[in-house]
C-alpha cells in the first residue's frame, strides 16, 4: 500500500484523481494540500472537503496551501475550464466556517515526520505549496520517499502558452526549484497526459455502475469537462485526465509508462518562454544518473490506462 499526500488545485481532473485515490485499495491517502491554481484556494479547499465528505473520509486532513505564486503576482484562474467553483456544474454545499477553521502547514510536517521515508508526494497543481514546504523545512522534506509532478511539456506545445503547461506556467520559479531539489522526482508532462483520455462512452459505462454519491459526481463533471475540451481542441475523442495520470505513475502499474531520465529546468525569466520546461532530448543525449536527474514519462499505454481507471472507479 502506498502512502500518498496529494497536493492539488481541485479542479475537475484533480477531483477525478482524488476520487480514484479514495477508491483504490492500494492507496493510503494520508492528506491533501489544497492551494490556488485552477481556482482560488478557498474554492479548492471547499471542493476537497466536499469530496472527502461524500466519501465518508473526513478523517483525512486537508491542509491549506499557497494563495499565489512565488513571484508575488496575482494568480490567473480558469473557471472557463473547470467551472465557477472548480467542479463543473457543481456548487459544493460546504459552509464557509470550514475554510475559516482550515488546517495549516504544521500538520503537513507532522504527517511527514510520522512516516519517515515512507511517504510519496503527488503534486498535481502549481508547485508553490510544495516549494514553500521545501523552503520552510528542508530537513523534514528529506524524509519524503518520492515526488511526482503533473507538469511541463517536452518537445510539444503547451496549454497555458505556446510553450508552457499550466502548472509550470502558473509558478515557474517554484517548478524550477522542485526540479532541482525534490528527491526521486518523476514528471508526467502534458505531452503524455494529453493521451490519458476517457471517452464519453467510457464515462457512461462508469456511471452505469455508480452506486454512491461520490461516484455519481463523475459523470456530470466529466461531461462538463469534455464539452470544454471540444471547444479547445475540436474533435478530441475524450477528456484528458492529466492529474489522474500523474497519480497513477506512483503506483507502478505494469506497462503504463515508458520513461527517460534527464535534468529538468523551468524557464522563469524569459518573456516568450516563461514557464517552458527544458530537458536535453537531442539525439546525442542519453539518460543521466546524478542527484538532479528526473524521471520523465515519455508515453502512456492508453489501454492499460483505461482498463485500470475503469476497474478502480467501478469497484
Ligand atoms: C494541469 O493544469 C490544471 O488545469 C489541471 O488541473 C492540470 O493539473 C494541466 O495542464
Ligand atoms: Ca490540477
Amino acid at each position: 500500500m502506498k502512502k500518498i499526500i496529494l497536493f492539488a488545485d481541485t479542479g475537475i481532473d484533480d477531483a477525478i484523481a482524488l476520487i480514484y485515490a479514495l477508491k483504490n485499495p492500494e492507496i493510503d491517502l494520508i492528506g491533501v494540500v489544497s492551494g490556488y491554481g485552477n481556482i482560488n484556494r478557498e474554492k479548492t479547499y471547499r471542493n476537497v472537503e466536499y469530496l472527502l465528505e461524500l466519501a465518508g473520509r473526513t478523517d483525512i486532513p486537508v491542509i491549506a496551501g499557497a494563495t499565489r505564486p512565488l513571484s508575488g503576482e496575482e494568480p490567473v484562474f480558469f473557471p472557463e475550464i473547470h467551472g465557477i467553483e472548480g467542479l463543473g456544474p457543481i456548487d459544493p454545499p460546504i459552509p464557509e466556517e470550514r475554510y475559516q477553521n482550515r488546517t495549516n502547514f504544521s500538520k503537513l510536517f507532522g504527517l511527514i515526520k510520522d512516516n519517515p521515508n515512507d511517504l510519496i508526494i503527488v503534486n498535481v497543481g502549481r508547485c508553490t505549496s510544495l516549494a514553500i514546504a521545501h523552503y520552510l523545512s528542508p530537513e523534514v522534506m528529506e524524509n519524503v520517499k518520492e515526488t511526482y509532478l503533473m507538469g511541463g511539456a517536452f518537445l510539444e506545445p503547451g496549454n497555458a502558452s505556446e510553450v508552457a503547461e499550466a502548472n509550470f506556467f502558473g509558478d515557474p520559479i517554484a517548478a524550477d526549484f522542485i526540479c532541482q531539489h525534490a528527491v526521486n522526482l518523476t514528471i508526467v508532462p502534458l505531452n503524455v497526459t494529453r493521451d490519458a483520455l476517457l471517452t464519453p462512452r467510457e464515462v457512461d459505462l462508469i456511471d452505469s455502475r455508480s452506486d454512491s454519491p461520490l461516484e455519481e459526481l463523475i459523470k456530470p463533471i466529466l461531461d462538463f469537462y469534455y464539452e470544454v475540451y471540444q471547444q479547445l481542441e475540436p474533435g478530441i475523442p475524450g477528456a484528458p485526465l492529466h492529474d489522474l495520470a500523474a497519480l497513477m505513475a506512483a503506483l507502478d502499474i505494469s506497462g503504463l509508462y515508458s520513461y527517460s531520465k534527464r535534468e529538468v529546468r523551468v524557464e522563469h525569466e524569459g518573456n516568450l518562454t516563461y514557464g517552458e520546461s527544458i530537458a536535453d532530448f537531442r539525439a546525442r543525449s542519453s539518460d543521466c544518473y546524478g542527484p538532479n536527474c528526473t524521471r520523465i514519462a515519455l508515453g502512456i499505454n492508453q489501454n492499460v490506462f483505461v482498463t485500470n481507471v475503469f476497474e478502480i472507479l467501478t469497484n
